[in-house]
């Protein structure tokens, strides 16, 4: 099947009452292992990939890369997302690509770095939603700002997102989906111990669902940071400066109160790192690059499989058709929002 909108991914998620994890890729192992994973369990699957991923990867590698996964998987709904756009250009320069969804993440500025005013927010993000409904592409917006840093994204200080506020942020701009900020961070160090109400904000997000209950949200930062893959890093010989990550209760809380989308980085790369330094240790006669790269897949892989059960997205791969980037444009055109 051709690559899915973001926007009938997380319609038809709220519909089914489970969230859609949106994983982030650099490379071909790390789109392999999610996409197995996707095939066993028969789930729905967001892809995406960060400005780096992008320029670490190569733009045609990475998308071609990814019609490669929707060939190989032709029954498995996939959308390809960017994230963490920083400007329009960005933004304009994934959907002339072909990514089926973009993220502008106007609560910072094109460096990705200085906190914008919540005006050249609001006109920063509405550029991108008129740019991308009118080929079809769905629409991430970011109110309020993650604590962490991380290949020199975020500005290191948290600022919660005001509820009200972000009313009239998505009714200003017409997002599909608005990401957070509830006290998370990127990375492996969110948290220096077990988070409760204090440091992780969830009533935010039941506060929004109540004033936008037809608003996707977003969970960033949404890594559990697992102690046991940081202790296989450790012993495997790695250095990891880990502290507690997002509960995967938090996570669950979270669905049930309007999140639909939950990124999904770190874990991904703790297990790569896990998996392939193990693999190191234990076989150093191997000089063939398939064997680390077979351990990074299978990393990529234990972790996604056991988000997709958690986060409620196994089994509904064959839930519905896909509506081509076509329709979604007309459907905008027309004022109609919801794929469902
Ligand atoms: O936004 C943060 C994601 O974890 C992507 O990280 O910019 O190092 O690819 P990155
Ligand atoms: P983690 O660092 O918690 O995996 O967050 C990833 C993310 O939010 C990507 O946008
Ligand atoms: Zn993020």
């Amino acid at each position: 099947m051709p690559l899915v909108t973001m926007r009938q991914l997380l319609d038809e998620a709220a519909a089914g009452g489970y969230g859609v994890a949106a994983f982030n890729v650099n490379n071909l192992e790390q789109i392999q292992g999610i996409m197995e994973a996707a095939q066993e369990t028969q789930s729905p699957v967001i892809v995406q990939a960060s400005r780096g991923a992008r320029k670490y990867a190569g733009d045609h590698f990475l998308y071609h890369m990814m019609l490669a996964a929707a060939e190989t998987y032709p029954d498995i709904p996939v959308a390809l997302h960017q994230d963490h756009g920083n400007s329009p250009q960005t933004c304009k320069s994934a959907i002339e690509l072909g990514f089926t969804s973009v993220m502008m993440d106007g609560s910072l500025g094109e460096d990705a770095k200085t906190p914008l005013s919540f005006e050249d927010n609001v006109s920063v993000t509405k550029e991108v939603v008129d740019m991308a409904h009118a080929v079809g592409v769905t629409v991430e917006g970011e109110l309020g700002t993650l604590g962490g840093m991380e290949d020199g994204v975020g500005s290191g200080e948290i600022c919660l997102t005001d509820p009200a506020q972000a009313e009239e942020f998505v009714e200003r701009t017409g997002v599909d989906a608005l990401a957070v900020a509830i006290g998370t961070s990127h990375g492996a160090y969110k948290f220096s111990r077990e988070p409760d109400g204090d440091i992780l904000a969830m009533e935010i997000i039941e506060d929004i669902h109540r004033r936008l209950p037809d608003t996707h949200i977003v969970m960033h930062g949404s890594s559990s940071v697992p102690a046991d893959i940081v202790e296989r890093v450790k012993a495997a010989g790695g250095e990891v400066d880990a502290g507690f990550g997002v509960p995967i209760s938090a996570i669950q809380r979270g669905i049930e109160h309007g999140v639909r989308k939950v990124n999904i980085d770190t874990d991904g790369r703790l297990a790569i790192t896990a998996f392939m330094r193990e693999h190191f240790r234990d076989e150093p006669d191997d000089w063939d690059p398939r064997g680390p790269g077979k351990a990074a897949r299978a990393g990529q892989k234990f972790i996604c499989m056991q988000r997709m059960q958690e986060l409620g997205m196994a089994g509904h791969a064959g839930d519905y058709e896909p509506l081509s980037l076509a329709q979604m444009t007309e459907r905008y055109a027309a004022g109609v929002r919801s794929t469902v």
